[in-house]
């Protein structure tokens, strides 16, 4: 028996209805980084079990509980698996650590081409990061239907980025430079990349997620030209070769999300690129991203994060545009990036009820 077979069917399939175009009565919520270092019960946790970032991820128990804290505060539409896109250059074999202060050390990083060969290339990520489909599936019975349950892994281009600058801002372009120095090699690994994420996507459905979001957080980096090249390819390939082999054993293929942060000049491409759903960065106007993308794809966000620190009436007003701007249908509501780390918690519950209040009356006029 498949692990799906034993879950229990989801109560507010909202999200799921909206990513598949279907009539919603209601927009629903969740955040991007909902989870995480801005409420204060992680941060207790951490401290109580006194583990660093990756411990918990890599602690399918601690990973559930995480990945729960931020629904018991908040009526949010979807739960997102606790974990990071960092796992897959770790699974290649480069050492990754989230450290205070620091944000991310990796113990190597790709100079060369001939780096390539310290790449673990035939690593399985099934079962490397089998951790992860298990915090899944333990998370999906914890739910027990609530909600719906988001898998998620990082991109090719944004994957690359990270291996060769390092989680911190680098002085010199040097991945942009291996896209123009090095075309072939950059090539060779971002396939490379491809592959691993698919059969980690197909995986984590396997194992109960209901949703994928796809994270090409630094597509904007690259401009029209090089993102056609070098990022729209790949993510084409991931939405379509995850359903394929989704339906090829047996699994239905569930709605995929893109989010291709700041890459407007691409929201035509990436609203006919295969996936369900276009996620939206703060910087774009809701009406002409509808206007562009069009009405056969669901788009999802795009509240600039930083209005999180505004007064309620103002972080109202906002939230009241952009459902004003998007409409109630065919859309999910979101930040246009993660919520930041010194962000009190109230204002997301501010966010979260404003998104059901105002929706709720919209659809009812
Ligand atoms: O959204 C969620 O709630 C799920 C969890 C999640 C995390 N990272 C947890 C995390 C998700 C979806 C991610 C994705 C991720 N990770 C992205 C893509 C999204 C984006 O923000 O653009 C990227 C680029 C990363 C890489 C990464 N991991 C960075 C840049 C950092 C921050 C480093 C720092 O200290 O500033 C991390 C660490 C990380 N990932 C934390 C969390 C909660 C902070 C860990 C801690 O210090 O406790």
């Amino acid at each position: 028996m498949s692990t799906t077979a034993t879950l229990t069917q989801t109560e507010n399939d909202l999200i799921l209805r909206a990513a598949r175009g279907q009539p919603t009565e209601r927009v629903p919520v969740w955040l991007m980084r909902q989870a995480g270092r801005y409420l204060p019960e992680y941060g207790e946790f951490k401290l109580k079990h006194n583990v660093g970032f990756f411990d918990m991820v890599k602690t399918p128990s601690m990973a559930c509980e995480i990945t729960l804290q931020p629904l018991r505060r908040f009526n949010l539409d979807a739960a997102i698996i606790f974990s990071d896109i960092l796992v897959i250059p770790q699974v290649l074999g480069m050492g990754v650590d989230v450290v205070e202060g620091k944000g991310v050390i990796f113990d190597f990083l790709l100079q060369t081409p001939d780096d390539l060969d310290k790449l673990h290339q035939d690593a399985d990520v099934v079962r490397d990061l089998s951790y992860v489909m298990d915090a899944i599936t333990m998370t999906r019975h914890a739910l027990n239907g609530q909600c719906p349950l988001f898998g998620f892994s990082g991109a090719p281009w944004t994957l690359m980025k990270f291996m060769i600058d390092g989680g911190s801002h680098s002085p010199l372009p040097k991945a942009r430079k291996w896209l123009v120095t090095y075309p072939d090699a950059s090539r060779k690994l971002l396939q490379l990349l491809c592959e691993k994420v698919v059969d980690y996507l197909v995986a984590q459905v396997k194992a109960g997620a209901q949703i994928l979001q796809v994270f090409e957080s630094c597509a904007g980096e690259l401009g029209p030209d090089h993102f056609a090249e070098f990022s729209l390819p790949y993510l084409k390939d991931i939405a379509y070769r995850t359903k394929e082999k989704l339906c090829e054993t047996g699994f239905e293929p569930v709605p995929m999300v893109v989010f291709a942060k700041d890459a407007h000049f691409a929201i035509d491409d990436l609203s006919n690129s295969g996936y369900d759903v276009v996620s939206l960065d703060w910087t774009i106007n809701p009406t002409h991203a509808r206007r562009i993308a069009g009405k056969h794809v669901t788009l999802q966000g795009n509240l600039n994060p930083c209005l999180l620190y505004a007064k309620e009436g103002e972080l109202k007003s906002a939230v009241k545009t952009m459902l004003q701007r998007f409409g109630t249908q065919r859309y999910i509501a979101n930040l246009g990036h993660g919520v930041h780390k010194d962000v009190n918690p109230d204002n997301v519950e501010t966010f979260v009820n404003a998104v059901h209040m105002f929706s709720e009356d919209i659809n009812a006029t």
